[in-house]
């Protein structure tokens, strides 16, 4: 039997994970899950343990990862996110954070202009290294000539993998976003890797923006973007963008992968929503369709596609969560998902 780590993790992380699994037990995927409801900020500042190596290990063991989302507002440092997610991308060398933004529904949209709402796109963000490598420090630390210093790691192996990657899946069109007017070094590395990459793939048509200008367009001509290739910084933030353009980041999915091993971690764009933690109001429709991508990713695409049919229903039906505009609770979301499922 195929075992699946679950991480539900804080805020409302546990509460959009159990509508999850309650969509998933329904579709009678058999699946077993193991539940690591112990990992959460609670057991980081009780014990400073983030995810033990036991855990990791049960993690590596199994099928595949659901995680809910993993921040607090009483853990000030970045420790323990580095510790659980930012450890997980990159232990398992998941170098690809494929992050679909899909209008559901073209009452969801936030765009004046009907003819350019229809957002249909992938955000094919680099998962391993950038900014969030970790290399760096603090000088004179504690004193008024502090200088702090982040390494932006990028390596000729990272770009060119996870470009290959997005041309990969490309239907329309790869759009490489990147800031090499500023940054020098990286900015030159990733157009070189560029440039030989669609030397490789000549018949995908493709375009470059500047990350600045990808923001503005994201919003002005979403319909445009098939696959955006793009370093972890930008793809973290032009994701949550990209999911609110599709209707809200309640909604928006997730997989963590790494394309030779099969090894995914799934989970919505969004975190802990410390604001509505507890309200009842969450969306869980990003976690039910990252629950949707993992399936998929499994080899039960049938299930998977039956699992995404059943949230766009729910969604037409007006079936949501408020950040939807409905009126319903993440838990009568769920039901109404598993009623569409049948
Ligand atoms: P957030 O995504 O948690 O929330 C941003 C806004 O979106 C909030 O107003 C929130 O109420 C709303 N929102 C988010 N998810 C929603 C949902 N499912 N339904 C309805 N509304 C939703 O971002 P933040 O406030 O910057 O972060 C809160 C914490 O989560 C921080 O500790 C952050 O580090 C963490 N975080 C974790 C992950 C992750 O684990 N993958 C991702 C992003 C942020
Ligand atoms: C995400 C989150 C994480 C990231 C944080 C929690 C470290 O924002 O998964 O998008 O920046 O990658
Ligand atoms: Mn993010």
């Amino acid at each position: 039997m195929s075992v699946i780590t679950v991480i539900p993790g804080d805020g409302i992380g546990p509460e959009v994970i159990e509508q999850a699994l309650v969509v998933m037990d329904g579709l009678g995927t058999g699946l077993e899950f193991d539940v690591l409801d112990h990992v959460n900020a609670s057991t980081f500042l009780r014990t400073g343990v983030a995810l033990s190596d036991v855990d990791f290990r049960r993690v590596s063991a199994s099928q595949g990862t659901l995680l809910g989302a993993v921040g607090d507002p009483r853990v000030t440092s970045s420790e323990y996110a580095r510790g659980v997610l930012l450890r997980l991308r990159s232990d398992l060398d998941l170098y690809v954070n494929h992050r679909p933004a899909r209008l559901l529904d073209a009452r969801l949209s936030p765009l004046r202009d009907e003819q350019r709402r229809n957002i249909d796109c992938v955000i094919v963000r680099e998962n391993t290294e950038g900014l969030y490598a970790g290399i760096g420090g603090i000088l004179r630390s504690g004193s008024t000539e502090a200088v702090a210093i982040d390494a932006e790691v990028n390596t000729y192996y990272g770009i060119d993998r996870v470009l290959e990657y997005a041309f990969s899946i490309a239907r329309r069109g790869v759009c490489l976003v990147d800031k090499s007017n500023a940054v020098r070094s990286g900015g030159s590395l990733w157009q070189r890797c560029w440039a030989e990459a669609k030397q490789r793939n000549p018949d995908v048509p493709v375009t470059h923006l500047y990350v600045d200008a990808a923001a503005m367009k994201l919003v002005s001509d979403p319909a445009s973007f098939d696959v955006i290739v793009t370093n972890n910084s930008y793809g973290d933030i032009l994701s949550d963008l990209a999911a609110e353009v599709a209707g809200g980041i309640g909604a928006a999915a997730s997989a963590n992968i790494n394309p030779h091993t099969g090894y995914g971690l799934y989970e919505p764009v969004h975190g802990s929503a410390p604001d509505i933690a507890g309200t009842g109001v969450a969306n869980p429709l990003g976690a039910i369709l990252s629950g949707a991508m993992l399936l998929a990713r499994i080899g039960r695409e049938e299930q998977a596609r039956a699992l995404t049919r059943a949230v766009e229903a729910t969604v037409t039906a007006g079936r949501c969560t408020p950040d939807l505009g409905g009126d319903l609770h993440t838990k009568e979301v769920g039901a109404a998902v598993l009623a569409e499922l049948g």
